[in-house]
């Protein structure tokens, strides 16, 4: 790119020329760049900044939390109470709702994060992220309570992440597509590094975790030993397959490249209809898979259209190359 275009540049230019975003969105949108920024700082430092390890205390869903998950949360939290800009936030390591306290103004935003994502993968250098979506206040609420967060995904009005690997990269949408920004150290920004991204109809990659093969059900099963059999296979085709076990990482590798990424059910926890959290990391993905040219379903329906009943809820997620989410889906009608 011969002129180099930041992210506040790139998000006046949508207010302003586009007229695509109110002011007060791209303000939250910077604010939530510049936490980022700034956790990307604290993941960079490592065993320096003693920011490694577990935290010693559980999440509301049970998982032991790293340090960082605690570290990025407070981030979040901090930079974005007082802009005036939000009415509440919600985490996945916060067991309810975080109300802007009322010595700041509120505003009509709701922002929900998952504050780091890919815990496992701290302590051993490998690419981790934030994941964050945003919604509206229903129009003439009267306070704001758990209730309003619980917006089916395509009524997101930005969502994207954040991945810390061997680069920093934003990936955006405002629902006009998908843009990519890497953040340059030495000047503090991150510039605009990629627009209009999309994602390959097709695709011979697909990610999973394996180890729970026998715990899958059968239209996963059919899928993945079809990508086994390769060329000799009905697929004629043969497969790679990649597992980072980083949601972000394996997104952003789709976004860039093509792939579909599976966190299935399965029969280990029967009652629970998949691992991933619907409101801080299967919608937002999945937007940002669809404003790319991708698809996002459970394996019955979009995700997007998924109706929420509580803040915390989970969901099995199929996403990314469309001919093979497709497939898939296809397989769980016929089961
Ligand atoms: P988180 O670190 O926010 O709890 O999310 C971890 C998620 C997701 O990033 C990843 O795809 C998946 O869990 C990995 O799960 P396995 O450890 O079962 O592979
Ligand atoms: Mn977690
Ligand atoms: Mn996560
Ligand atoms: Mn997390």
């Amino acid at each position: 790119m011969s002129q180099r275009i930041s992210l506040t540049r790139y998000l006046v230019e949508k207010q302003r020329v586009d007229g695509h975003i109110p002011s007060q969105l791209r303000l939250l949108i910077e604010i939530v760049a510049r936490a980022c920024k700034s956790i990307s700082h604290a993941v960079n430092k490592g065993a320096l900044g003693g920011v490694l390890g577990t935290a010693g205390s559980e999440n509301v869903q049970g998982e032991v939390q790293k340090k960082l998950d605690i570290i990025a949360n407070e981030v979040l939290i901090e930079a974005n109470e007082w802009g005036g800009h939000l009415a509440a936030m919600a985490s996945e390591e916060m067991d309810s709702i975080y109300v802007v306290p009322n010595r700041y103004p509120q505003g009509e935003y709701l922002l929900l994060f998952d504050p780091l994502d890919g815990s496992s993968n701290i302590d051993v250098n490998v690419s981790i992220g934030t994941i964050f979506s945003v919604l509206k206040m229903p129009e003439d609420d009267r306070g704001v309570d758990e209730g309003d967060f619980l917006q089916p995904g395509h009524r997101q009005v930005a969502a994207g992440y954040c991945v810390y690997g061997p680069q920093t990269t934003l990936v955006l949408t405002v629902g006009d597509g998908v843009a990519m920004f890497t953040l340059d150290r030495e000047q503090g920004s991150f510039v605009l590094t990629q627009e209009d991204v999309r994602i390959p109809a097709d695709t011979k990659e697909f990610a999973i975790n394996m180890s729970n093969m026998r715990h899958w059900d059968a239209p996963v099963k059919r899928y993945v030993d079809e990508c086994l059999q390769g060329k000799e296979g009905p697929r004629g085709k043969d497969f790679n397959m990649r597992w980072i076990a980083s949601m972000v990482a394996d997104v952003h590798r789709i976004l860039t490249r093509g792939g579909i990424f599976m966190y299935p059910w399965d029969k280990r926890e029967p009652d629970k209809p998949g691992k991933l959290r619907l409101m801080y990391e299967a919608n937002p993905m999945s937007w940002l898979v669809e404003q790319a040219g991708g698809a996002a379903t459970n394996g019955r329906e979009r995700i997007l259209d998924i109706q929420p009943s509580k803040l915390h809820e989970r969901v099995s997620v199929i996403l990314g190359s469309k001919n093979e989410v497709e497939r898939v889906t296809q397989y769980h009608r016929e089961a």
